[in-house]
Formats: C-alpha cells, sequence, structure tokens
C-alpha cells in the first residue's frame, strides 16, 4: 500500500470537494496546459496505470483520459462495453478488488451512478466518475476552466443558462454553481426537470432558479450551455423528446437575448439543428472545442490529484 491508497480520494462528484481543491484543480489545469503548449514534460504519474471501463460510447472521455495520462508519463487500458461485464459477468466488487491489485487508478462511464459509488467503495485505488445518468463532474471540471479562460479566475461574479434536458449534465451544473458560487438559470420543458433532491438544492440554496421559459432563462447572462435532448441510453424516446423540445434550441434568436459578451457552451456530442443550431456552434461565440480541449487539462489535474497530491497547490494565488 502506498501513500496515496491510505488516504484514498475519489473524484465522483463535487459534493466531495471542497471549494479550495476546486480552485486547485482549476489551477493545476491551467500550469499543465500552458506547460503542454512549450513543450515542458510533467510526468508525474511515471509508470502509473488508469483502467477505463466504458458501459457507454465516448470520444472526449475516451481521447481526452488515454492521452492525459500518456502525457504524464503512465499508461491506461480501454475496456469496451461487453469486455468485463461489470455487474454481470462479475459483481462490481470483484471487479474493484481485482483491478485494485493491478492499476493505480480507475475511471468508470456507466448508467447508474450507485455502480460507481460501489466500485469506488470497493477499490483501495481512487475512482473517477466518467459520466453516469446522474452527473458528469469532468465534463463541469473542463468547462469552469473553459469560462475561467474566457473570464477570468472569479466565476462567482457570472451568470450561466442552462437550457435542456435536466439529466447529468444539468445535475453537475447544480452542483458546480453550489461549489463555485455563480449564479445558475434552467429551462427544462415540463417534465424534464432535474431529480426532485438537485432541484430542492437549487432552491434551498438560492443558486438559481428553474423555469420552462428559455428566453427567460437566457437574458443577460454571460454563458448559455445546452446537452443533447436525447442522451445515451434513452435513444428510444428521441422522437417523443424532440417533440418536447421544440423552442428549447440555441440559435441566433434566442441568443439575442444573453450578454453582448456571452459565450456558447455544449458538451458535445451536439445533434445539429436540434438543440443547437450550425450558425451558432460554428459562430464566433461558441466555445465547444476548448470545452473539449480542456476535457484533456483538466482530467489531468484530476488524476495527478489522486495520485500526487503533493503536487496540487491548495490555495493558488489571486489573480
Ligand atoms: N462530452 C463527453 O463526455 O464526450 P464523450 O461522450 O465523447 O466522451
Ligand atoms: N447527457 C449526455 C452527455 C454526453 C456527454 C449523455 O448522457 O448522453
Amino acid at each position: 500500500m502506498n501513500a496515496a491508497t491510505q488516504t484514498k480520494r475519489d473524484f465522483l462528484d463535487f459534493s466531495s470537494l471542497s471549494e479550495a481543491e476546486l480552485a486547485g484543480l482549476l489551477a493545476l489545469g491551467a500550469r499543465l496546459k500552458a506547460e503542454l503548449k512549450i513543450g515542458i514534460e510533467h510526468p508525474y504519474l511515471r509508470g502509473k496505470t488508469l483502467a477505463m471501463i466504458f458501459q457507454k460510447p465516448s470520444l472526449r472521455t475516451r481521447i481526452t483520459f488515454e492521452t492525459g495520462m500518456a502525457q504524464l508519463g503512465g499508461h491506461a487500458i480501454y475496456l469496451a462495453p461487453n469486455d468485463i461485464g461489470i455487474g454481470e459477468r462479475e459483481s462490481v466488487k470483484d471487479v474493484a478488488r481485482n483491478m485494485a491489485r493491478c492499476v493505480d487508478l480507475i475511471m468508470i462511464r456507466t448508467f447508474s451512478h450507485e455502480t460507481a459509488v460501489e466500485l469506488a467503495r470497493e477499490s483501495t485505488v481512487p475512482v473517477i466518475n466518467g459520466l453516469t445518468d446522474l452527473l458528469h463532474p469532468c465534463q463541469l471540471l473542463a468547462d469552469l476552466m473553459t469560462m475561467q479562460e474566457r473570464f477570468g479566475r472569479e466565476l462567482r461574479k457570472l451568470r450561466v443558462a442552462f437550457v435542456g434536458d435536466g439529466f447529468n449534465l444539468a445535475q453537475s451544473w447544480i452542483e458546480a454553481a453550489s461549489l463555485a458560487g455563480f449564479e445558475l438559470r434552467l429551462a427544462c420543458p415540463k417534465g424534464y426537470e432535474p431529480e426532485k433532491s438537485f432541484v430542492q438544492r437549487l432552491r434551498n440554496e438560492e443558486i438559481g432558479t428553474i423555469s420552462d421559459n428559455p428566453v427567460e432563462a437566457v437574458t443577460d447572462v454571460d454563458v448559455v450551455y445546452t446537452d443533447t435532448w436525447t442522451s445515451m441510453g434513452r435513444e428510444k424516446e428521441a422522437a417523443r423528446r424532440r417533440r418536447d423540445f421544440k423552442g428549447f434550441q440555441i440559435n441566433d434568436a434566442l441568443m439575442k437575448h444573453a450578454r453582448k459578451g456571452a459565450i456558447v457552451m455544449h458538451c458535445l456530442p451536439a445533434h445539429r439543428g436540434e438543440e443547437i443550431t450550425d450558425d451558432v456552434i460554428d459562430g464566433p461565440r461558441s466555445v465547444v472545442l476548448d470545452q473539449a480541449e480542456n476535457r484533456l487539462h483538466a482530467q489531468k489535474a484530476v488524476m495527478v490529484w489522486l495520485l500526487r497530491p503533493d503536487i496540487l497547490r491548495i490555495a493558488p494565488s489571486p489573480d
């Protein structure tokens, strides 16, 4: 057992992070990005192995974790949906205990958040949530990093509108706003709001508002965010969702209500012509490719934090 496993931390959500840890992760991500751009190597995880369990498809999550681990001097193993059959061919507990004997870090993308929680509970090595039906914290870390690049380190003064499905991304936005202190306005069609506990949190902590009115949500905001109307695993509902989400598209007409310098964000993959138009996603306000790239830098910071906590500077100096 090494020092990291004695004080094991996981990265499953934002709720278990302190504000200082969030600031430290964002600062470390920015430093690793700057170093990479000028060719400074940072092999903090030399000889370490990351196992990546995917029960859903992925472009960004896979390539950023795999590339990130290589850039940190380590190695990543990709396990496709049919490879290990977690919870079916073998119990979550047995997968966790076997993996922890050989690898240093586990990333899981799965359906039930409980699977990720159980994996983390049974594993002696840190576990990272690479998306569940409940939350997508890695995406949010990259998104906050992108917002800092555009607006400066102080996130508190920003106003964010999330327009669309109150699913994993929207729920992660509620967690992120709670920790980082910015105002969050959600606009979801009736019947597509986040889970009750998240809506309650939004209200109890006065994080922001929820309505079914995209114009109201977007008025005077700095960031307009959307996600696919049909998430992975819900493909059979696509036709109904296209009808129910009518009027929730991010297009030029809706963007006119946002602040002049507002940016448009999307976690991707995008369904062009549905939740967002070509004009907007390819337009000057769009930062979607910065978000995608920042997955790399933000997740490298998470992996370094989990395995080399000594590297993380918890209290970055103010701007
Ligand atoms: N945004 C995101 O997680 O992308 P992938 O599904 O391609 O990994
Ligand atoms: N809500 C989407 C996010 C994809 C990154 C999904 O779960 O499919």
